[in-house]
């Protein structure tokens, strides 16, 4: 990463990206740092996964699933009927073309979204980065913050919960990678 200008992401991300969803960017980055600091991951890395995991977020509905089969990425049925989750495959192979980063950053914008089982550190701490940024404020985000300063499981386990929560309410889908990560927190 010596040699990586995050100027130029951050000129991107800005770009593409609405006032609100850029802040949102600058917050998780400066979130994804500290975790990284507290539980041992390179800082600059989660700084530049932080910046660059939303950056596809504001692609069109018409756009990303093209731009997604142009690049060999087949959307299962399920994945096809919930756009929330295409911009995080979108943006591994976005930042992978354009900046060559390096597979840890990449592997967490991919899976910061649904979660998977056997998520690597660099993947949990961009998913709770992205659960308890400066910029969040939904109910239950304090006791979300104390939870990650004392687990990065404890606080993705809650996280998956409330996403699974989330979406049964409104009667849409969840991803079977979201249930395999989730069951195998609860598990252990
Ligand atoms: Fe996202
Ligand atoms: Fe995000």
């Amino acid at each position: 990463m010596d040699d990586f200008d995050i100027s130029a992401l951050w000129a991107d991300v800005r770009a593409r990206l609405s006032d609100y969803r850029f802040y949102h960017s600058q917050c998780v980055a400066e979130c994804a740092k500290k975790l990284a600091a507290q539980y041992g991951w390179d800082e600059e890395k989660a700084y530049v996964a932080g910046a660059g995991h939303d950056i596809m977020k504001e692609q069109s509905r018409r756009a990303a699933p093209a731009y997604l089969a142009e690049n060999g990425v087949a959307l299962t049925p399920l994945e096809l009927r919930c756009p929330k989750l295409w911009h995080a495959m979108a943006g591994e192979i976005y930042l992978r073309q354009t900046y060559s980063l390096p597979e840890d950053i990449l592997q967490a914008v991919r899976w910061h979204t649904t979660g998977r089982e056997n998520m690597t550190l660099p993947e949990k701490i961009l998913f709770v980065a992205d659960f308890i940024s400066d910029d969040r404020d939904y109910p239950g985000v304090d006791e979300m913050r104390v939870r990650a300063r004392q687990s990065l499981e404890s606080a993705m386990e809650e996280g998956l919960r409330f996403t699974i929560e989330d979406l049964a309410k409104d009667c849409k889908p969840i991803h079977p990678d979201t249930l395999a990560a989730y069951n195998e927190i609860l598990i252990q």
